[in-house]
């Protein structure tokens, strides 16, 4: 199932319910939250604070965390009572990977692991059949409105291959630079987790949800 998330890094914050219930009530039944910390990325997003008030405007929104931390571990009881499903972490910002797909488990959340456009798909095999979702950044973490980097496109095809070889069936989310114009494309690679930010928020929120959709469900 194709599945659109929009990323809430480009709401305009000043009016943060309208614009996330503009979203939800034209269809986006996920949200994609980048929490980023001035460390693991050249940039500071939101935190806790903020992102509660996402599962308190949407009660049944899947909510994807996108954490782009270090040491993402530690914050996992902040995550959980935020009201996050799924947690995905950095591959580069973890020592022990399967310790961390651990704890998301045993904190009753789904567990996303992401890789940088430098980072090779070869290097999350060690945790390929615990994980819920596999997410390809397509532009480098940090900043939306960037221009989705081609080298994502052979990457999905070789999560695809890598994950057929093993049997499984697990989530292709791709993250960056995402548009109407080359949405068919990732996902004739083999996505399915599309996330867009400045392509939902920076114009009509409803039409561009509406639209989205239309390349998603066919
Ligand atoms: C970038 C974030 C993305 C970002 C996408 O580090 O992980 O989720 O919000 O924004 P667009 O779709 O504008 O590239
Ligand atoms: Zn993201």
């Amino acid at each position: 199932m194709n599945i659109l998330a929009p990323s809430m890094l480009s709401l305009d914050f000043r009016h943060m319910e309208e614009d996330l219930l503009a979203a939800y009530n034209a269809g986006a039944r996920q949200i994609h939250v980048d929490v980023m910390d001035g460390n693991f990325v050249p940039n500071i997003s939101f935190g806790p604070p903020v992102i509660k008030y996402v599962r308190k405007v949407l009660p049944d929104v899947t909510m994807d965390m996108h954490l782009m931390v270090t040491e993402p571990g530690r914050y996992m009881d902040k995550w959980k009572a935020c009201g996050a499903d799924i947690v995905t972490f950095h591959i580069e910002a973890v020592m022990d990977p399967v310790q961390m797909v651990r704890s998301i488990h045993e904190n009753g959340m789904r567990a996303g692991v992401a890789i940088k456009p430098a980072t090779p798909v070869s290097a999350i095999e060690e945790i390929i059949t615990e994980v819920d979702m596999i997410l390809i950044m397509s532009v480098e973490p940090g900043f939306g409105g960037q221009s989705f980097m081609p080298v994502a496109l052979d990457k999905i095809r070789e999560t695809v291959l890598l994950l057929e070889e093993y049997g499984l069936k697990t989530d292709i989310e791709v993250d960056g630079g995402i548009n109407l114009k080359n949405v068919d494309e990732i996902l004739e690679a083999g996505a399915n987790v599309i996330v867009t930010g400045s392509a939902i928020f920076d114009s009509d929120i409803t039409s561009n949800v509406l639209n989205f959709r239309k390349h998603l469900e066919g």
